[in-house]
């Protein structure tokens, strides 16, 4: 079973073989949008999530969704399917499509350029686990960051800042407030409280970031959405960062100064065990 296979435009494929003309607006403009979504055990995780994200994302940018859930679904099936199964990490993306000139404007009459991947996705590492380093960096993004915008400048830069600094992700900084990371999501333990930002536009609505307030709430585990301010970042006892490739990883060092005792906090403990348990049930059919 190969393991290279990708879909793009209605065909199953080699990567080597898929190809986009130069003149779509993806490569142009960085005119589309994209999903991440983890497969454990041949099954996509939370999918529907994903998807309705999607929706929002292309409604964000006046693209019409070309195929229905049902549709995504199967493709995304026959996908896993060609990738082996198992744990996988898909990416799909959505672009305006290919326009017979460059030119700013939507184009007319356009069919959206559609591509989907699969590429290996391991278990956090035991490293990771015991924690990384973050940095805080001045947010340098646009003012729609709601959107999942395949245009992703700022954020390489920004991540990349962080790894010259030595830490493992860049958390963000506007007008005071601590709003996500680089490419994931960010919560703080204040006084034994999870504290994350609310949704607004100017972070990405994680779907990790919403199971673990989900964990949270089912599980006693006191969560609520709140501003965090630098000065609340860098004085909680604990920081975490959430994405569907990494779940959920602590921020033991910020800024060349320990979180709380330098340590995974107990919170974060907790928490990590209950998504690793959700996972299995995910495994065992037991959760959808
Ligand atoms: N990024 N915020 C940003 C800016 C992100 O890029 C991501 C994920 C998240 C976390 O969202 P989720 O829990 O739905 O993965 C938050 C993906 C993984 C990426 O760009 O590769």
């Amino acid at each position: 079973m190969s393991r290279d296979i990708v879909y793009l435009n209605g065909s199953f494929l080699p990567v080597h073989e898929a190809t986009v003309s130069v003149m779509d607006r993806g490569f142009l403009f960085g005119d589309g949008v994209y999903e991440v979504i983890p497969v454990y055990g041949g099954r996509a995780f939370r999918l529907e999530h994903h998807l309705q994200r999607l929706d929002l994302s292309l409604q964000g940018v006046r693209i019409a969704n070309p195929l229905d859930h049902v549709q995504w679904s199967d493709i995304l099936i026959a996908l896993i399917r060609h990738n082996g199964g198992g744990d996988q990490s898909i990416y799909l993306q959505v672009t305006r499509g290919v326009a017979p000139t460059r030119d700013h404007a939507f184009p007319a009459d356009v069919q959206p350029t559609v591509f989907a991947m699969s590429t290996p996705l391991t278990e956090p590492a035991a490293a990771v686990r015991a924690g990384v380093a973050a940095v805080t960096i001045d947010d340098i993004r646009w003012k729609h960051c709601n959107i999942k915008a395949i245009t992703l400048l700022p954020n390489v830069l920004m991540r990349q800042q962080a790894l010259d600094a030595g830490a493992a992700e860049a958390i963000l900084l506007r007008d005071g407030l601590a709003t996500e990371g680089a490419a994931s999501n960010l919560f703080i333990v204040s006084g034994g409280t999870v504290l994350t930002p609310p949704k607004s536009n100017l972070l990405l609505p994680g779907i990790t970031r919403d199971l673990v307030v989900e964990l949270c709430q089912a599980h006693g585990i006191p969560c609520c959405e709140a501003d965090i301010s630098a000065d609340e970042l860098r004085s909680a006892d604990e920081v975490w960062i959430s994405s569907s490739t990494r779940e959920v990883v602590p921020i033991t060092r910020l800024d060349d100064a320990p979180v709380g005792d330098g340590k995974p906090g107990p919170l974060w403990q907790q928490v990590s065990a209950l998504y690793s348990a959700y996972k299995q049930d995910f495994r065992a059919g037991k959760v959808q």
